[in-house]
């Protein structure tokens, strides 16, 4: 559908230049970062494709889109976890000002991997190996950093930050997966990833597959972790856009590979200037008082394949408010109203009629 409205730009929405990452105070630095897939077929998927961002000490970015949006590639290209299919196409990601790209996996899991950057997977209560006890998975993080690390040396470090995660440390140090209830599986595996008290903790849906109340628990125990100083700053990946206003400082719109709006949370959420973050924020249910009662419209269609390139703006195809020339024009990524914004009309009304913000 297209609307042909009246194009007019808007005083408050000023306009500038492509942004390049801060680079002062930046744990991680992602510059222009592309990945693709090489499906078996021979296909390149270019599943990320110009990604920049920074992330500071005490930060936590949240990074919203659809799923097959390119989230869990981002991350996974950010943790130099380059495993076929999966390969660096180009750009940098640089942890603690070091660059990781180039580094051999095995130089990667001894110098990176849950040290400078942790992740707590996707679907992590099936993360855990269900023949093992925790004890002894979570030892194996500690052993893959330190060899030479002692049994009792390990037992007590396990014992003092199970407890301190709030975790009954004897009982379930000495538990199966199975026997533990799903929120006490969720706090090991949060646990495990931790222990060596990574620069960048990268949090890919970690609530998704939880009831809300152990979905809280999860968001405040990772806040607790942060209040000690055991996570400094954090990745939040979540289909749910919303749920990031209590979570993130500041927030990425993914769509088709690409980063579509980037800025602070109150931006993105309340104000977004991008047709795809209104239409996702416009698509969820909100529990926000004065909003429960707002329908959530759902975005039709979905994601374009990623096997050749798009000519024009990616969310063309989708977008309620597509002008004529958007299908054929390229978008970048420009300032408009503080924040970065993919969209040639995000300065303009028409922007405006497309669902929105809480
Ligand atoms: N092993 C693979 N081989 C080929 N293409 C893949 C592979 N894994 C993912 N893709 C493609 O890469 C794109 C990005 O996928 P990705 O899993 O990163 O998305 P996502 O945003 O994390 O989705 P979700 O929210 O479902 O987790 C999608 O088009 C997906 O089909
Ligand atoms: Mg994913």
């Amino acid at each position: 559908m297209t609307v042909s409205a009246p194009v007019r730009p808007l005083e408050q929405a000023a306009s500038g230049p492509t942004p390049k990452p801060a680079k002062s105070n930046a744990v991680l630095e992602v510059e222009d970062l592309r990945v693709h897939y090489v499906t078996r077929f021979g296909h390149k998927i270019q599943a990320v494709d110009g990604v920049s961002f920074s992330l500071k000490q005490g930060e936590i970015l949240g990074i919203a889109g659809e799923s097959g949006c390119g989230k869990t590639t981002l991350v996974s290209g950010c943790m130099g976890l380059y495993i076929p299919p999966l390969f660096h196409t180009s750009g940098d990601v640089r942890i603690d000002g070091k660059s990781i790209v180039g580094m051999t996996l095995e130089q990667n899991r001894k110098e990176v991997l849950g040290q400078k950057i942790a992740m707590i997977p996707q679907g992590a209560l099936n993360s855990l190996n269900p023949t093992r006890k925790i004890k002894d998975m979570a030892a194996d993080m500690i052993l893959s950093h330190d060899e030479s690390a002692d049994k009792k040396s390990i037992n007590d470090r396990l014992r003092e930050r199970f407890t301190r995660i709030g975790l009954d440390a004897d009982h379930v140090l000495n538990s199966y997966p199975v026997e533990l209830p799903a929120g006490t599986k969720q706090r090991c595996v949060i646990g495990i990833s931790t222990l060596l008290n990574p620069k960048v903790v990268v949090a890919d849906e970690p609530t998704s597959a939880l009831d809300v109340s152990t979905q809280k628990a999860v968001i405040k125990l990772l806040f607790e972790l942060m209040d000690q100083e055991i996570i400094s700053s954090m990745l939040f990946i979540t289909h749910e856009l919303p749920l990031l206003r209590h979570v993130s400082s500041s927030i990425a719109v993914m769509y088709a590979g690409e980063f579509v709006e980037y800025g602070t949370t109150e931006q993105v959420i309340f104000e977004g200037r991008q047709p795809y973050s209104r239409a996702l924020m416009g698509s969820m249910l909100s529990a926000e008082p004065g909003q429960k009662s707002r329908k959530p419209v759902a975005i039709e269609g979905a994601p374009p394949k990623l096997d050749k390139p798009i000519p024009g703006c990616r969310f063309a195809e989708r977008c309620p408010v597509a002008q004529p020339d958007c299908r054929t024009t390229e978008q970048v990524l420009r300032i408009v109203a503080g924040r970065q914004v993919r969209c040639k009309y995000a300065d303009t009304e028409v922007v405006e009629q497309v669902g929105g913000g809480l």
